[in-house]
C-alpha cells in the first residue's frame, strides 16, 4: 500500500494563530478566567486540549461579570465586540486577519450605500460575523438558484465566505454580476483554502482512496470531502485515528492523505501511525514536525511514495 499526503494540509495561518494566541494566553494568565465564545476552531479534539489548559466555552457574554474572552478565529458581529468592550471585559481577538479584511471591506461598502451579497452558509459563524458589520443588512447566498432570486439593486458589493469552494464562487458571481449598475466583486476565499482544495482534487485524482481528516462540522474540511469525492470512488472523512476504517482500507493500493485547516499535524501524525502500525515512518514523522504554517509538503507528493507497508 502506498500513502501520499496532499502538498497542503492541516492547519492554516489562521487557525494556527488562533490556537498558539490562546495557548500563550492561558500560559500567562494568573487568577482570571478565560473564556472563548464558541469553540475556538472547529476541531473537537483541539477545543478539549485548550479546555483541559483551562479554557471555558461560552455561549454568551451577559453571564460574565470578569474575565478574558477570547474570539475564535472566525470572527464576530461588530455589535458583539462592542457588547464585551462595554461590559470591561478583556478582549482578546484571534480573528483571522483574513476575516478581518472581510468585515472592514463590508463595513465600507456599506457605508458608501452599497447592497452586501455574502457567498456562503448563513449558518456559520463566519458569515453571521461577516453580516454583523454591515448591519446584519447582507443578503446571504449559497447556491446558484439563491442568487437568481436576487432583485435589482444599484449597487452591490460581493464577498466570500473564506472557506468556499471557486467553482460555486464563479458561478454564483457570474449571476449577480447582472443584478446591479455597479457590481463590485471580491473573491475573499482565503489563499490557504485555495492551496488545500487544489492539492486535494490533484492527489484525489491519483490514488484509489482518500482519507480526509477533520472535524464533522468543519465548513473547509467538508469542502475538501465533495471535492475528494469528486474525482475518487472511495473516499473517508475521519475526526480520527480511531475512526480508521482500517479493514477496508487494506484493499487499496493508493491512499490518499488531506486534512481540513484546522485539523493539527499531531492528529494527522496518528493517523499515519495507525495506519502503518509495524513501519518505521521517521521519514513523514520528521516532514510533519519541520513543517511551518501553509505546510509544503511538494517533496512527498511530487510522485515520491512516503511509505510503503
Ligand atoms: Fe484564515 Fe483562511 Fe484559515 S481565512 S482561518 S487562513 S482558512
Amino acid at each position: 500500500m502506498n500513502i501520499y499526503i496532499a502538498e497542503y494540509a492541516g492547519y492554516c495561518f489562521g487557525v494556527k494563530r488562533a490556537v498558539d494566541i490562546a495557548i500563550n494566553t492561558i500560559k500567562n494568565t494568573e487568577n482570571t478566567l478565560i473564556y472563548s465564545l464558541g469553540p475556538l476552531v472547529h476541531n473537537t479534539q483541539v477545543v478539549e486540549k485548550l479546555n483541559e489548559k483551562g479554557l471555558k466555552i461560552i455561549d454568551n457574554i451577559n453571564v460574565l461579570k470578569e474575565g478574558k474572552v477570547i474570539i475564535r478565529a472566525h470572527g464576530i458581529p461588530y455589535d458583539l465586540q462592542k457588547e464585551i468592550e462595554d461590559l470591561n471585559l478583556e478582549l482578546i481577538d484571534c480573528t483571522c486577519p483574513y476575516v478581518k479584511a472581510i468585515h472592514k471591506r463590508v463595513k465600507k461598502y456599506y457605508n458608501n450605500g452599497y447592497k452586501i451579497i455574502i457567498i456562503g452558509d448563513k449558518l456559520h459563524p463566519e458569515v453571521i460575523g461577516i453580516n454583523g458589520w454591515c448591519n446584519n443588512d447582507a443578503i446571504i447566498v449559497n447556491t446558484k438558484e439563491d442568487a437568481e432570486t436576487i432583485p435589482k439593486y444599484d449597487k452591490i458589493c460581493v464577498v466570500s465566505q473564506t472557506t468556499n469552494n471557486i467553482d460555486i464562487f464563479n458561478d454564483i458571481s457570474n449571476i449577480i454580476k447582472n443584478k446591479g449598475n455597479h457590481v463590485k466583486i471580491f473573491n475573499t476565499i482565503c489563499n490557504a483554502t485555495n492551496l488545500r482544495q487544489t492539492a486535494t482534487k490533484e492527489l484525489a485524482k491519483k490514488v484509489d482512496a482518500m482519507i480526509v481528516i477533520g472535524g464533522y462540522h468543519s465548513s473547509n474540511t467538508n469542502k475538501l470531502v465533495e471535492i475528494s469525492k469528486k474525482y475518487c470512488k472511495n473516499v473517508y472523512h475521519i475526526e480520527t485515528s480511531k475512526d480508521l476504517p482500517l479493514q477496508k482500507l487494506s484493499k487499496f493500493n493508493t491512499i490518499g492523505i488531506t486534512a481540513g485547516a484546522s485539523t493539527p499535524d499531531w492528529i494527522i501524525k496518528e493517523v499515519i501511525d495507525a495506519m502503518n502500525n509495524n513501519k518505521d515512518n521517521n521519514e513523514i514523522m520528521e516532514a510533519i514536525e519541520n513543517s511551518i504554517v501553509n505546510i509544503h509538503r511538494g517533496d512527498i507528493v511530487k510522485g515520491k511514495v512516503i511509505y510503503v507497508t
